[in-house]
């Protein structure tokens, strides 16, 4: 099939290469030229583990092609997937004006019947004003075309996306047609997703509406998970229990499960803190209250000063008045991006540290495999931050080493080495990678998320 794709961002890029991967014609457009002449020698924008040779063998093979004219992207494709950014607004509220400028170029171009695919991530009801749009320009142009518009929400996850879109879990596809022309579309999506829908019936087709909230209560709910997670890792931690041993005792349970309940410094990333944001958002415009998620943010802000609460905890200084222990003090942090496998530094925890850290006049000393050039593009140089190629030497000289990132390569270090970089054997692991009693056993202050250990730690 011959598909369109705006936008080269995480989900459009993705989807692209993969789609073309399985035989279909693809075109991605995006209006950055720059970014498009790379893409058109191969060089991807961002780290996303297998992307970069399925982008390259597609371009050689012409199943993937680049553009920024939007008239040849909409005469290209039969189905035109809507892959734009959905920024949040300054309340938190989705913004569409990509989404609406992308919809309003398609049927300012079209002179065939397309089906129009939404796979960003929008507020319930989006799909009729792309609708609306669509009409209100056609009728403009004195033009009776057919369309369709569809919501085809993406659940990929950063660092795993090639694998997410080519073997889903389920693929959501909502569309409000009846009759004749709903199995012309129906048909049309199950060709298109044909190579992925396999071994069992992968497609859920529902309503619109129905699809648009899926991705943001699929998004909701995971986030809540990883709040609920933090909020019994604190009261783990103050009863004299650690966390994860409760986390196996009820991940064990198949009605719970082991997935998304790790508690950690908190969630970041480009998609749960802005949908929580955004769902809360819909509700109250919509004179409805969410008091699980604004509590699952509430929770999320709170947790990502967790590291910054234990440092101060080990320093013996107020948060409030934090400089006066932590002033002149260097701290070795390893880990910037949100999460593993991913150069994304959008909302990632780091990010709360560095600045709490920095407001309090102490210098970091940083180490991330991918995540560095994103952190240095966001601040720039500045005395207070050194970004150094190894976690070996991100310790030289620290006065504590901090972990905000899982990273693999962190899992294991030279003991005799840290502690003869550090000034003192003092670690805050936002992550839970080490046992606490073999720390303590080899020496350390070692601080972690929800074990009793923590407690003990202050007391040293
Ligand atoms: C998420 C969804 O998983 C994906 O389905 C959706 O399409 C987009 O949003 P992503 O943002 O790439 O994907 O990352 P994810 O792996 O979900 O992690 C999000 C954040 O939650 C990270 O900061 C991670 O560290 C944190 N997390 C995750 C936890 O703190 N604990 C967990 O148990 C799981």
């Amino acid at each position: 099939m011959k598909v369109t794709i705006f936008g080269t961002g995480y989900v459009g890029l993705v989807t692209g290469a993969c789609l073309a991967e399985v035989g279909h014609h693809v075109m991605c457009m995006d209006v950055d030229v720059n970014k498009i002449d790379r893409l058109k020698d191969g060089l991807i924008p961002i780290y996303e583990p297998g992307l970069e040779p399925i982008v390259k063998s597609n371009i050689e093979s012409g199943n993937l092609l680049f553009t920024t004219s939007t008239e040849e992207a909409v005469n290209h494709g039969q189905v035109q997937i809507i892959a734009v950014g959905t920024p949040p607004d300054e309340d938190g509220s989705a913004d569409l004006q990509y989404v609406l400028a992308v919809a309003e170029s398609i049927a300012t171009h079209m002179d065939d019947e397309k089906i129009i695919v939404n796979k960003s991530t929008v507020p319930v009801g989006t799909a009729d004003k792309v609708r609306n749009l669509v009409e209100t320009t056609l009728r403009n142009r004195s033009l009776e075309v057919p369309f369709t518009v569809i919501s085809n929400p993406e659940f990929l996850k950063e660092g795993a996306a090639v694998n997410d879109c080519m073997r889903p879990d389920r693929i959501v596809i909502g569309l409000d047609l009846h009759g004749e022309s709903r199995r012309t579309v129906e048909t049309a999506m199950r060709e298109l997703y044909a190579p992925f829908n396999r071994n069992h019936e992968k497609i859920l087709f529902m309503d619109v509406r129905s699809a648009e909230l899926t991705k943001y209560a699929a998004n909701c709910m995971l986030a809540t998970k990883i709040s609920f997670m933090n909020e019994m890792a604190n009261i783990a931690e103050r009863v004299g229990a650690d966390i994860e041993f409760v986390r196996q005792g009820i991940g064990s349970d198949p009605r719970i499960g082991y997935q998304f309940i790790y508690p950690g410094c908190g969630y970041g990333g480009s998609c749960f803190p802005k949908d929580v944001k955004a769902l809360i958002n819909t509700s109250k415009e919509l004179q409805y209250q969410s008091k699980i998620l604004e509590a699952v943010e509430t929770v999320n802000n709170t947790q990502k000063h967790k590291l910054f609460d234990l440092i101060c905890r080990h320093f013996n200084c107020s948060k409030e008045d934090a400089s006066k222990a932590l002033k002149g003090k260097t701290f070795s942090l390893w880990g910037l991006a949100f999460k593993p496998n991913t150069d994304d530094v959008r909302d990632a925890p780091s990010r709360v540290l560095l600045e709490l850290l920095w407001k309090a006049g102490a210098k970091v000393q940083a180490f991330d495999p991918e995540a560095m050039e994103e952190i240095q593009r966001i601040y720039g140089l500045r005395g207070d931050l050194s970004l150094v190629g190894t976690k070996e030497a991100a310790l030289r000289g620290a006065d504590a080493l901090v972990i905000c990132t899982e990273w693999k390569n962190f899992r294991t270090f030279d003991d005799e080495y840290v502690k003869t970089q550090l000034s003192a054997p003092v670690i805050f692991d936002g992550r839970n990678m080490y046992e606490p009693e073999r720390m303590k056993m080899k020496g350390y202050a070692y601080y972690s998320i929800g074990r009793s250990s923590n407690m003990q730690g202050s007391e040293r």
